[in-house]
């Protein structure tokens, strides 16, 4: 008999395969992707498209959403077309149109929203909403295959939050920031310092160069138990630290620049380590057999940060995953994949999909304070 996974072609059991269209337009990137899985087989990334935005927005030194929106809403379809000219393959191949929902910039998260449900209308494919967390933290099965259940590091430029990930749609909350993400304090830091937007790749680049010991950066929250985190008091050190070397030297040399990027940055990294340190030891209480920790979201791309994981994991015995560089930041690959997750658990949604500007992955904890990049935090 033929598992009614397999389709049988000319008397041939075929392993059965899905093929989804995903698109993302929560925040600065405008992107479409299609993804491909075979049935007991890694996925495939058959083609990932992002138009970035960082030219449109350089003059206001952040995201201005109403450029943003009306952006997402002109480039869209552009994109959909190169994801599905590089992959190979038409509408008519596709088994479901995945989309970004939530949470992020409204108008953007519309944009994307609106493009997908009129694909999905004219073709008839199914439709898909995917919360962009769920993207970020279903990423390392998508680039590497790992298991439920994992614990998963999401540090971005709105969100930074310690999950249990059990199934596509089951996350648990350990912990989180009480205020900024860290990739809004990489970016206060670059702005402050006069260097290009987006900070983190600018911070780390000059980081590199300085010595991190030359000006001393708090440590937040280390004092407090638990693994909740916070970084807004790391912006307010380095404007205070900023103006003292200004006010000292009457300005800032590059010598300067470089520590004050290696002082914040290590600070960054001791702060996330030890507190990664402490979701670890609430995890394995709980999941001794599965000792896995995975990191995803734009900030996942510092080299610093991802060797002060790496660290702490060959310590305790646990296996570390971090997505390729491209696959950290905003990108479609990882919306088409959550969304065939979504469809394999037989989810589908009707045009009636909302757009949502907040969308807490973990509904049961309680909702976090603060506003970031992309609005309140989820
Ligand atoms: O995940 P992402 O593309 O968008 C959000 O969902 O927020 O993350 C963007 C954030 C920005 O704040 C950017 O400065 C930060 O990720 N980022 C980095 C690095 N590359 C991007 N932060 C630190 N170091 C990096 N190399
Ligand atoms: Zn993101």
């Amino acid at each position: 008999m033929i598992p009614a996974a397999l389709t049988q072609i000319n008397g041939q059991a075929m392993a059965k395969t899905t093929t989804i269209l995903g698109l993302e337009s929560s925040c600065d990137d405008t992107a479409a992707a299609v993804v491909r899985q075979t049935q007991g087989e890694p996925a495939q990334i058959l083609s990932s498209v992002v138009f970035g935005q960082t030219e449109l927005h350089s003059a206001f030194g952040g995201v201005v959403p109403e450029l943003a929106a009306r952006a997402h809403a002109e480039k869209l379809d552009l994109c959909v077309r190169d994801a599905l000219d590089q992959a190979g393959v038409g509408l008519g191949d596709l088994d479901a149109i995945a989309v970004t929902a939530g949470p992020g910039l409204i108008g953007g998260v519309l944009s994307g929203v609106m493009c997908a449900k009129g694909i999905s209308a004219a073709t008839g494919l199914p439709l898909i909403g995917v919360n962009h967390l769920a993207g970020h933290a279903l990423t390392p099965r998508l680039t590497d295959g790992i298991a439920y259940p994992y614990l998963m590091l999401l540090v971005s430029g709105g969100h930074c939050q310690f999950l249990i990930a059990r199934g596509p749609e089951d996350f648990s909350r350990l912990g989180g920031t009480i205020d900024d993400a860290p990739g809004e304090a990489f970016d206060k830091t670059a702005r402050l310092l006069g260097l290009p937007q987006p900070g983190g790749p600018s911070v780390e680049a000059e980081a590199v160069n300085g010595d991190a010991k030359r000006f001393h950066f708090p440590r937040p929250m280390l004092d407090r138990p638990g693994c909740d985190l916070s970084f807004s008091g790391l912006k307010t050190a380095l404007l205070r630290l900023r103006d003292q070397v200004v006010a000292d030297n009457g300005g800032l040399k590059r010598q300067d620049r470089v520590d004050l990027c290696a002082g914040f940055q290590q600070a960054v990294v001791d702060v996330l380590v030890e507190k990664t340190r402490r979701a670890c030891a609430l995890y394995l209480a709980e999941n001794p057999d599965v000792p896995t920790l995975a990191v995803a979201g734009g900030v996942a791309a510092n080299r610093a940060i991802r060797a002060g994981l790496e660290s702490i994991s060959a310590g305790l015995d646990l296996s570390f995953t971090a997505p390729p560089l491209a696959l950290c930041t905003d990108n479609a690959a990882m919306i088409a994949y959550a969304g065939l997750e979504r469809y394999e658990a037989g989810a589908r949604d009707g045009m009636d999909l909302a757009a949502r500007p907040r969308w807490p992955l973990d509904q049961t904890s309680p909702a976090m304070l603060g506003s970031g990049k992309k609005g309140p935090k989820a």
